[in-house]
């Protein structure tokens, strides 16, 4: 969950590194440092809270070096301050590290009894400590490297600079690392995400599990050589094809990345439709129709849960499948009942959140057939299941999921639409085409959905409600809103207010209630019960309904006609533009929110 970004060349470490974390940033934000090295000596600066109070740092300290390593941190062992920050360093290394030492407490005491102190709280110095011991014992770095990293369990990517060397060294197990060169300016550069690296690199490199990268940019025909864990060349990664655009890593005319991402999400729908409908991914559903799977477990956290309780819908209606979709934290722990002729979907932006994955290893393990709904290309999710439909969202930057969301429900609905017989894809063409009209129909009206937040932003509570498909969009409103503007937000299926939630409702209580033609008598009479109870009423429904505007105290009418089973996502651009105005109503920190980090790699 944490950033990592490493530099090694003839010029200056510093701006690469700090420029490279702050595109990290969204990987966590409890504290930030870097490490550099100026005449064989290890120096360090790290400090709490985002990055800004290390670059304020380094702006007194003005440092200078050809080398150096840099961390953003989102915590795990240990509390939030300067000395948990990273990195790690003593008299030989520097080191930061992603993910977390499952055996950290084993390896502490022993390290104790071999005389170490400890620092910090975390499990990491535990890898810096235990790297110096055996750097001890056989006086090369490489080495020592690659035995200490066998003995640590768990899921981590650690990368490491010695005082006395320009070498960079990186490995990983189950987390993400990439390395990259410039064959210009002969640099090497090491990160936990290849975004921290566009416009520096020139190539990049995906190592795999247990590979050990040698970053030296002295050598001008191999800048970065790789190893396995014995320490003999390895030809074990792969290479990036395509060079990420430098436009990615900017705002552009918006002033949060969750802004500028939700107005990507027309043009990234339109594009959807040809790319799930390659003849590879259509082979791997045809496959599956030929398959004997008789019921699918939809897995995934958050945002993505909700897109699985979509896909859930479109499932049963379209294909007439059992499904199961639940939250990754519970189905691991509940011993599920498995059998092979049921197959697990998982669903994820990043493909590294922690529960996730375990819950695919689980089913892995139960012999059930695996796939993902994912973003991430590469991601151990994508690695780790039998099949991966690819969303084709680009990287998201801002916490908040927006339009990856978008992305895995129509990916699932077009697999879905595709494997039933009945539906004719051409008219799914269709309804895709009209769908990315109807968002840019509501963005053009953000002017209006201003308006509401301004009315209601200081408000007490918000309880979004919504029916049969509109259900998991009132629980994702909600979310969002929580998430970004640090207020309490519940989604509620509209039925169940009656049963409890009404009683939460006064003036100073809003309901945010999407009412579509779906059973629309019964959800016009639950808003009409929350109205009587002098609730603040938002209803979003179909376009020029007189009766909705009358009952609502603000109105906001969608054209859902063309979009059928689509018409979720439609409300689901309102619910995304009104948090993000009560959250800058609010001015909370948008794109970095507390507490929160884009990828959950703890459990
Ligand atoms: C909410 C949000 C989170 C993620 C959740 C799963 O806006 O972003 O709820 O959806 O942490 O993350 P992924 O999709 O990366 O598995």
């Amino acid at each position: 969950m944490c950033g990592i970004v490493g530099f090694s060349g003839h010029s200056d470490a510093i701006h690469p590194i700090i420029e490279g974390l702050s595109r990290l940033e969204y990987r966590g934000y409890d504290s930030a440092g870097i490490s550099y090295q100026v005449e064989g000596e290890l120096k360090i600066l790290k400090k709490e809270g985002k990055l800004e109070n290390l670059k304020k740092l380094i702006e007194e300290i003005e440092p200078s070096s050809c080398i150096g390593i840099g961390h953003t941190r989102w915590a795990t062992h240990g509390k939030v301050n300067d000395l948990n920050a990273h990195p790690h360093a003593n008299d030989e290394f520097s080191i930061v590290h992603n993910g977390i030492i499952e055996n950290a407490n084993e390896l502490r005491e022993h390290l104790k009894k071999e005389n170490f102190e400890f620092k910090s709280e975390t499990d990491s110095e535990c890898f810096l400590n235990l790297l110096t011991l055996e750097y001890k014992k056989c006086s090369e770095v490489k080495q020592a490297i690659l035995n200490t990293f066998k003995q640590v369990k768990g899921n981590s990517a650690f990368v490491i600079i010695h005082k006395s060397s320009h070498l960079i060294y990186a490995i990983k197990k189950s987390a993400p690392l990439v390395c990259g060169i410039n064959e210009n300016s002969h640099e090497v550069y090491v990160s936990s995400d290849p975004y921290a690296l566009v416009g520096f690199t020139t190539q990049i490199f995906f190592p795999k599990d247990n590979i050990l990268c040698v970053g030296d940019h002295t050598n001008k025909t191999h800048g970065i050589s790789f190893y396995d864990i014995e320490g003999a060349p390895s030809k074990n990664y792969t290479v990036q094809e395509k060079q990420m655009d430098l436009n990615i890593v900017s705002k552009g005319r918006f002033d949060h990345f969750m802004h500028k991402e939700i107005y990507e999400q027309p043009s990234l729908i339109r594009h959807l439709y040809d790319k799930i409908t390659e003849k590879e991914n259509l082979e791997a559903l045809y496959n599956f129709r030929g398959s004997d799977i008789n019921f699918i477990h939809i897995i995934g956290c958050g945002t993505a849960y909700h897109a699985g309780l979509l896909i859930k819908n479109f499932l049963e209606k379209n294909n007439r499948m059992r499904v199961n979709c639940e939250f990754a934290s519970e189905f691991r722990y509940r011993n599920p009942l498995l059998k092979r002729t049921e197959a697990g979907l998982f669903i994820s932006q990043s493909g590294e959140t922690a529960d996730t994955l375990a819950c695919q290893e689980l089913c892995k393990d139960f012999g059930l057939k695996t796939v993902s709904i994912v973003n991430v290309e590469g991601s151990t999710l994508f690695r780790e299941c039998d099949a991966n439909f690819l969303i084709h969202a680009g990287v998201e930057i801002g916490v908040a999921s927006t339009k990856a969301f978008t992305q895995q429900v129509l990916v699932g609905y077009i697999l879905t639409c595709a494997l039933s017989e009945k539906i004719d894809l051409e008219e799914i063409k269709q309804e895709i085409t009209s769908l990315a009209q109807g968002v840019e129909d509501i963005l053009s009206r953000e002017e209006e959905i201003m308006a509401i937040a301004r009315e209601i932003y200081q408000k007490k509570g918000f309880i979004f409600t919504g029916r049969g498909e509109q259900f998991p969009i009132a629980l994702e409103g909600a979310l969002k809103l929580k998430e970004i503007a640090y207020v309490h937000a519940e989604g509620y299926a509209s039925g169940e207010l009656k049963h409890g939630p009404i009683a939460l409702f006064d003036e100073n209580m809003v309901n945010i209630a999407i009412v579509t033609p779906d059973l629309y008598d019964k959800t016009i009479s639950n808003a009409q019960e929350v109205k009587a109870r002098k609730g603040v009423m938002v209803l979003l429904g179909e376009k020029d309904n007189k009766e909705l505007e009358e009952i609502s105290d603000y109105y906001f009418g969608i054209d859902f006609a063309a979009t059928d089973q689509l018409k979720p996502l439609l409300s689901n651009v309102f619910m995304q533009l009104l948090s993000y105005h009560i959250a800058k109503l609010k001015g909370t920190d948008i794109d970095k929110p507390r507490n929160l980090a884009k990828s959950v790699t703890v459990e």
